[in-house]
């Protein structure tokens, strides 16, 4: 059977946000247009060549029952925690931090060459994991597969599987893939991703066409959307995605993630199931016993 074709459900334009002690952001997940993705719960883009709107980043702060999914596309964000990473992390790096049943941290932007830049999505995590132990993966740069095709195209494989090679992060609950895709002008990428699983494109350079049914080979009229940057392209249902640089190249993350499927209580950087365990969560803060440990795990 041909495989069906995700067309395009939704195309939302990133909204200006403040957050931490003053960081300008663009969100596009998480916010009035799209609050949640199950099982995606925030996306913000951070870019500037203005050190005023990044630099008093994000001091000490908590976490639980999400995991936060950090990639660099320029400067550096220094970092540390209560389970014992500390380090900085820089361009084509990536945190993904589970914070489980608790953690605190910061993260202080500081720039390269005057610019920085990147994302931070926040995946939620199923009932039974949010009180987990914390858990950290960094990973550099040059331990991220980049696949090169013939015509252009290059994807930085940071989880999932394109042409045979996967990336380097796994065993996280939602099955994500997450993809860094560029196309040359006029090149096609097509992607299978599982019937059911949520799946968004974010577009950050250039201007694409999305959700392509048509054979990407065909050079007709447009059949898909056009979508430029910045702007945040969510799937509707099937096995496969497709994408056309149209006239110009494009390049935009292609994330995609099983799903949870259960009642979300969301209070700031706490996502549970239920009130009373955000209650709970505020409790702990207030009684110093918020951050995880031994004995404790639910
Ligand atoms: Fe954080």
């Amino acid at each position: 059977m041909e495989p069906q074709v995700r067309r395009v459900a939704r195309v939302i334009e990133p909204q200006p946000v403040v957050e931490g002690a003053g960081v300008r952001l663009r969100r596009s997940i998480g916010g009035w247009a799209l609050d949640y993705l199950d099982p995606f719960l925030l996306l913000d883009h951070f870019e500037s060549d203005d050190p005023d709107d990044y630099l008093a980043g994000f001091p000490l702060h908590p976490h639980r029952g999400i995991e936060t999914v950090t990639y660099m596309l320029a400067g550096e964000v220094d970092h540390k925690d209560t389970i014992g990473n500390a380090g900085t992390i820089g361009p084509g790096d990536v945190q993904w931090m589970t914070a489980g049943g608790g953690i605190m941290h910061e993260e202080m932007p500081r720039p390269r060459d005057g610019r920085m830049g990147g994302f931070q999505l926040w995946v939620n995590m199923p009932a039974k994991m949010k009180m987990s132990r914390p858990r950290y993966q960094e990973i550099a740069a040059a331990d991220i597969p980049v696949v090169e095709r013939p015509d252009g195209t290059r994807v930085r494989l940071v989880a999932g599987r394109v042409d045979g090679t996967s990336g380097p992060v796994t065993e996280i609950y939602a099955d994500p893939e997450y993809l860094d895709v560029a196309l040359a002008a006029g090149a096609g990428f097509a992607q299978p991703i599982a019937r059911g699983h949520a799946a968004f494109a974010y577009v950050f350079r250039g201007e694409g066409e999305f959700g392509v049914a048509c054979d990407l080979g065909y050079r007709g009229e447009l059949d898909g959307s056009l979508v430029r940057a910045p702007g945040l392209v969510v799937f509707g249902d099937g096995d496969e995605v497709r994408v056309r640089a149209y006239e110009s190249p494009v390049r935009f993350l292609l994330v995609s993630g099983a799903p949870l499927g259960e009642p979300m209580a969301r209070y700031g950087p706490f996502v549970m199931n239920t009130r009373a365990e955000i209650q709970q969560a505020l409790l702990d803060l207030q009684a110093g016993a918020f951050v995880w440990a031994e004995g404790r795990d639910g």
